[in-house]
């Protein structure tokens, strides 16, 4: 299959997949990257010629010139790190001139939402997410009860009565939450009316401004943070992230239709991490485990904690593929499995007296299952797939390894990494289809 214009890149795991090499990689074939979800609690690591990006907030296409950059509305945003991501891509001489928009009707993080977040996983105590720690789970809580603030609000400034009274409800209700030193809202106010003047250049509206530019047959990238396995509906819930990491937050997130996606590609890790608590299935042993971690390099790239091991979940994948209706994969990280004798490959669980090939919704049942894996060779006898670029040129049982995934998967794999830089991977031209990667 061909993959279409006006692609969706989602992650098919727990996060962290590759999204930002493989987004960075096809953008030169776009001319718009748009973010519809999450927030800076995402970490995309891009290495081009021996050279580092880490985005969190502004989408992995901004290293081309000639891509426009879009953050949508349901993005929540910290204005502070924005501004500090922008300064930090400025530093490293990327020019952004005016080829960013946020939108209008995002919801921001104020500080009062991480105190909050801190204290919500302090009173969890054992049962805690592990999360960020970056307030999106309360700047999210917020704009579901109604009493969120938009980008939109902080316009006018100081002067601005309607953000003095959102700021003051919002932080009086604070007050009464946290213990200990009140906040004084007009500190909170101040900050975030200030930002307005630097922000204004950038905001728009992203549904009108989309519209045209799909009117105009302009190529849009749709870049997913996350992965579906953290999607607020369909992961792991609870411990999850609180918006929509699949293809669903696309269309809310940004004020697209559903045909504004022609394809969607699924990003995967050729083995499965997840950094954070809640159920890894196929996680390992500390050796194994710890092995993967030091040659995948495996600690957030938000956090810096390191990430949990397993072995490849087929059942979560194909669970990603059905939520999203993904067209095809990219497998990212084989090279990661080089060393290894042998490979294992999770197809369904055993749960007490059950075979299941899906996820059950209950986490204490998914806790309480055993995977199901096939073993197939490695390839550490032969020589490795790090930095291949042809498809000839990986080791037939790495090929035989790609092959089984697409089955147990149900997808075609269109790209193949075998190394974080943006050189290092094979793409299949016959899926893809040879006008991207021009
Ligand atoms: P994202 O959040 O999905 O964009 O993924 P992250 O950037 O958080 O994590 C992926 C990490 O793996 C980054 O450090 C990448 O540089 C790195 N990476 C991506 N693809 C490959 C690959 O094929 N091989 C290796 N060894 N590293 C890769
Ligand atoms: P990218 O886009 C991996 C995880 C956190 C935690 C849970 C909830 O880089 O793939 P949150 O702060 O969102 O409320 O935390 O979600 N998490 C991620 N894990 N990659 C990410 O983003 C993540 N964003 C959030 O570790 O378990
Ligand atoms: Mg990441």
């Amino acid at each position: 299959m061909t993959l279409d214009r006006n692609l969706a890149v989602v992650g098919a795991q727990w996060g962290d997949e590759g999204k930002g090499k493989i987004v960075d990689l096809l953008a030169p074939a776009f001319s718009v990257v748009a973010r519809s979800q999450g927030g800076h609690n995402a970490g995309h690591t891009v290495l081009v010629g021996g050279r580092q990006f880490i985005l969190h907030l502004i989408p992995s296409g901004i290293l081309h010139p000639g891509v426009t950059c879009v953050i949508g509305n349901g993005v929540v945003i910290d204005v502070g790190a924005l501004f500090a991501e922008l300064d930090g891509l400025a530093a490293q001489g990327i020019d952004l001139g005016g080829r960013l928009l946020v939108s209008d009707r995002a919801h921001v993080i104020l500080p009062y939402h991480r105190e909050i977040e801190r204290l919500a996983e302090e009173r969890r105590g054992a049962l805690r997410i592990d999360t960020t720690s970056r307030g999106i789970g309360p700047s999210y809580e917020d704009k579901a009860g109604r009493r969120g603030i938009r980008i939109a609000d902080l316009a006018g400034g100081a002067h601005g009565e309607r953000l003095a009274g959102l700021v003051r409800a919002n932080v009086e209700a604070r007050n009464r939450l946290v213990a200990g030193e009140p906040l004084d809202w007009r500190e909170v106010h101040a900050d975030a009316a200030e930002s307005w003047a630097r922000l204004q250049p950038m905001v728009g509206d992203v549904s009108e401004f989309l519209a045209s530019a799909l009117a105009a047959g302009r190529a849009v990238l749709f870049e997913g943070a996350q992965g579906a396995m953290l999607d607020l509906d369909h992961g792991t819930y609870p411990y999850v992230t609180s918006s929509n990491a699949t293809i669903g937050g696309v269309c809310t997130g940004l004020g697209v239709g559903p045909r504004a996606i022609g394809s969607v590609l699924g990003i995967a890790k050729a083995y499965t991490t997840r950094v954070g608590a809640g159920p890894l299935p196929t996680e390992l042993d500390s050796v194994l485990a710890d092995r993967l971690r030091e040659v995948g390099r495996e600690y957030g790239a938000s956090t810096g904690r390191p990430r949990r091991c397993g072995w490849f979940d087929a059942a979560v994948v194909r669970r990603a593929v059905r939520i999203n209706g993904i067209d095809a994969l990219a497998v990212t990280k084989l090279d990661v499995l080089d060393a290894l004798e042998e490979l294992r490959v999770c197809t369904g669980y055993r749960c007490g007296e059950e075979h299941l090939t899906d996820l059950p919704a209950d986490v204490e049942r998914l806790e309480a299952c055993r995977p199901v894996y096939e073993t197939l060779p490695g390839w550490a006898q032969t020589r490795g797939t790090a930095g291949a670029r042809r498809e000839a040129d990986l080791p037939a049982a790495a090929r035989a390894y790609l092959d089984r995934l697409e089955a147990v998967c149900g997808v075609p794999i269109s790209i193949v990494s075998t190394g974080s830089d943006r050189s290092e991977t094979i793409v299949r031209p016959e899926s893809l289809g040879a006008r991207w990667l021009t």
